[in-house]
């Protein structure tokens, strides 16, 4: 069965209006799609993360320790997508990589968040995706597909239809290792993934129907990086 993994942005997991209708129809759309591909979901902290970020940097936490509180965020929209999905993944996100491939011997959908500090669930999805051997990471975002520029701040930035793991790294690598829109996919995870050749594509989390085109490796609008 083919494996794929799912990138999961916090910025599309928590919104500022109720978010629960969306998480019910993704959880679904992940349910129809797993009775053909085994389906692993990083989940990002989104502003939840950064607003402990921020606190905790303002009263002098060193950054390993704000990279901590960012993975119990992870980990706490992790749970949100469980809630979704019931019996249909597994219950307690998996703290490490070894206990997520345990967890897909039950389970033919696994939810997790980060992992370690220092990284992102970018590079936790590109790590996953090369320890399970998955056809295809998926990165669903806030964003359509990785941009010549930040679309918000650059309106005449235009979407890369296709584009090299170098390519993409270049367009990442010089911007400063933060949250935001213009990082659609940071470079430590593009560097293991260009290592495994194991293709990404960046898509919009809004549009399902064109999510899980991607996630069953169809014709899709976004960006595909290989
Ligand atoms: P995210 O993966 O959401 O990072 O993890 P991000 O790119 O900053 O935010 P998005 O993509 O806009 O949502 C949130 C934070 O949690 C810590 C990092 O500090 C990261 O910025 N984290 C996460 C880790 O230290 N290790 C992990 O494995 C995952």
């Amino acid at each position: 069965m083919d494996t794929v993994v799912l990138s999961l942005g916090g910025s599309i997991l928590v919104r500022d209006e109720d978010n629960s209708q969306y998480i019910q129809d993704i959880a679904e759309m992940l349910v129809e799609a797993s009775g053909t591909t085994r389906i692993f979901i990083v989940t990002g902290g989104g502003r939840i993360a950064r607003y402990y970020i921020r606190e905790g940097r303002a009263l002098g936490a060193p950054e390993s320790y704000l990279d901590e509180m960012g993975i119990e965020v992870t980990r706490l929209n992790a749970r949100l997508l469980i809630a979704a999905l019931g019996e249909h993944s597994n219950h307690t996100p998996p703290k490490d990589y070894k206990d997520a491939v345990l967890a897909a011997k039950h389970n033919r959908i696994v939810v997790m968040g980060g992992v370690s500090p220092g990284i992102t669930t970018d590079a936790v999805s590109s790590i996953l995706a090369e320890r399970v051997r998955a056809s295809r990471v998926v990165n669903a975002t806030s964003v359509d597909g990785v941009y010549t520029a930040d679309p918000v701040k650059e309106p005449s930035a235009e979407r890369i239809p296709r584009m090299t793991y170098e390519g993409l790294i270049a367009l990442v690598g010089a911007a400063p290792r933060k949250a935001g829109p213009n990082i659609v996919f940071d470079a430590a995870g593009a560097s293991v993934l260009a290592r495994a050749r194991i293709p990404l594509y960046v898509v919009d989390g809004g549009d399902l129907a064109n999510l899980r085109f991607a996630l069953e490796g169809k014709a899709f609008e976004g960006t595909s990086v290989g």
